[in-house]
């Protein structure tokens, strides 16, 4: 089903996010032909430039970085359109609140609209407050919604103080908080895998899994945001929101169905079923890194210190390691040990489920584990390990894997992280878009790893192209596991 005709007007419109990922995914949607049969781009940003000049700008970054066709990037770039305003005065929106009645009238959009928030989040509470100022929150006349980027605040009190700014002129179910993980295949597909096959789920909880471990790890540094990341850090850039998500995904239990009540409903008690962290926990299970300069493969990486951007004498954690657990009958007693961190040896976001082994080792203590593995990205896929007979004498069990990649469903179009989030914010499914109890709740969660890096007692160096400290080996090493090191 397409989505109705609608009019997506983009705040941010000359920044990085609209060029790099939200053109080039509505003009996949587009030439995939599953966007409505009229629907219209208005990019806003303070910058003037005419339609003509904006489609340019849009058609040589399309050309420079996607695969495109010509006549179909033509047809996409004539729905493109612009205008410049200051979007902190409200009498701005009035030029605003005009394009968009032009737009209706030539697209039939019937007041259908989207606000995407692109910019900076010193702007999210003044935006939607001038939208409304000129009636464009109002839904007598279309649907309006309103799509926000995270950070969603930076901690409890200033997610909650944003989340009364927007809910002033917006109610919940017009709000869409982008988690662009959400949006990506594979963590999807942890829910079709575990709930669309009947093998699986049964094992899927205390009394056969030993350990879960969640891993994001990036092979970059902070690359040109130093001056966002050093006030940020892994906690508030990944922990807090795309593993906390991932974690639910493997976590919860099966909604009662596919939408966006039902599915959000189980993700939030999942949030409220995490153990609070203790300050023995922040002492004993929690591992802050940060990486410093190091030769890889022949490159000299610099230490996160001498990044542009950031602070000479920073404190700001660039890897982050935590034992976990989830106080509810499936887990209980379950540890998650979740990590992530930039410039690690390679790109790779996968969870590993360990399941415990055989009560009685017949074939020796060596017997291998069973494991299956997640492949969130890249080479997106599912690994499942286990025992074999060694052939020849004897009785040797030997580890041997069955493998899944998602490369080899040729006749598929993986739709993108925000090909699949913009297309359902569209169609008003909001299954896929974090929730505003659980946003907070996360926070909640991490409160006390906030706190405690203000000023931490021990941030571990690590040199870059590694794994993280070692003190991260050691988390598991005291509980005689150990991490999975893909390659
Ligand atoms: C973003 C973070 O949300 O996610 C970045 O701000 C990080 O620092 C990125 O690099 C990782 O996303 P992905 O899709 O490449 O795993």
């Amino acid at each position: 089903v397409k989505p109705e005709n609608n009019c997506i007007v983009i705040f941010g419109a000359s920044g990085d996010l609209t060029h790099r990922k939200l053109i080039p995914a509505f003009y996949h949607l587009f030439a995939n032909g599953l966007l409505s049969e009229e629907f219209a781009i208005l990019g806003v940003s303070r910058t003037s430039f005419s339609d003509e000049e904006f489609q340019q700008k849009m058609k040589a970054s399309l050309m420079a970085n996607e695969k495109v066709d010509e006549a179909t990037l033509d047809a996409f770039c004539q729905r493109l359109h612009y205008q410049a305003i200051n979007t902190s005065d409200v009498d701005d929106y009035a030029k605003l609140k005009q394009r968009v009645d032009e737009i209706e009238s030539i697209y039939h959009t019937q007041g259908n609209t989207t606000f995407y928030l692109a910019t900076p989040p010193s702007l999210y509470s003044v935006i939607p407050q001038n939208l409304a100022a000129h009636g464009l929150n109002d839904e007598s006349h279309g649907w309006k919604r309103l799509i926000v980027e995270k950070p969603f605040g930076y901690d409890l009190a200033t997610a909650e103080q944003l989340d009364k700014d927007l809910h002033a002129y917006f109610q919940e179910h017009q709000i869409y908080r982008i988690d662009h993980y959400l949006g990506k295949e594979t963590v999807q597909n942890l829910l079709v895998f575990r709930f669309a096959n009947g093998m699986f789920e049964p094992l899927w909880n205390r009394n056969f899994i030993d350990y879960v471990e969640i891993t994001a790890a990036e092979f970059l540094g902070v690359e040109e945001r130093g001056g966002y990341y050093d006030g940020a850090g892994a906690v508030r850039d990944m922990f807090q929101n795309h593993l906390l998500q991932v974690l639910a995904m493997v976590g919860m239990e099966p909604p009662a169905a596919i939408n966006a009540d039902s599915m959000r409903d189980e993700v939030m008690k999942v949030f409220q079923s995490l153990q609070p962290l203790s300050n023995d926990d922040l002492q004993n299970n929690l591992v802050l890194g940060q990486y410093t300069e190091s030769d890889v493969r022949g490159d000299h990486l610099v230490g996160y210190r001498e990044e542009p951007g950031v602070a000479e004498d920073s404190r700001t954690e660039t890897y982050v390691g935590l034992k976990m657990f989830i106080d509810n009958w499936r887990w209980n007693g379950v540890p998650f040990y979740v990590r992530t961190g930039k410039r690690l040896p390679t790109r790779v976001t996968e969870v590993v489920i360990h399941f415990k082994k055989t009560p009685h080792p017949v074939f020796g203590a060596n017997a291998p584990e069973n494991k299956l593995i997640i492949r969130i990205q890249p080479d997106e896929g599912i690994l499942m390990s286990f025992g074999l007979k060694q052939p020849g004498a004897g009785f040797e069990a030997k580890e041997v894997s069955m493998d899944f990649h998602y490369e080899s469903l040729e006749e598929t179009h993986m739709l993108t992280a925000y090909e699949r989030l913009l297309l359902d914010s569209m169609k008003g499914d909001a299954t896929l878009f974090a929730r505003t109890d659980a946003v907070k709740a996360c926070w909640k969660f991490v409160e006390p790893i906030l706190q405690y890096k203000q000023n931490p007692e021990h941030l571990y160096g690590y040199a870059a192209g590694t794994w993280g400290p070692k003190e991260a080996d050691e988390l598991l090493s005291r509980d005689k596991r150990e991490w999975r090191f893909p390659c």
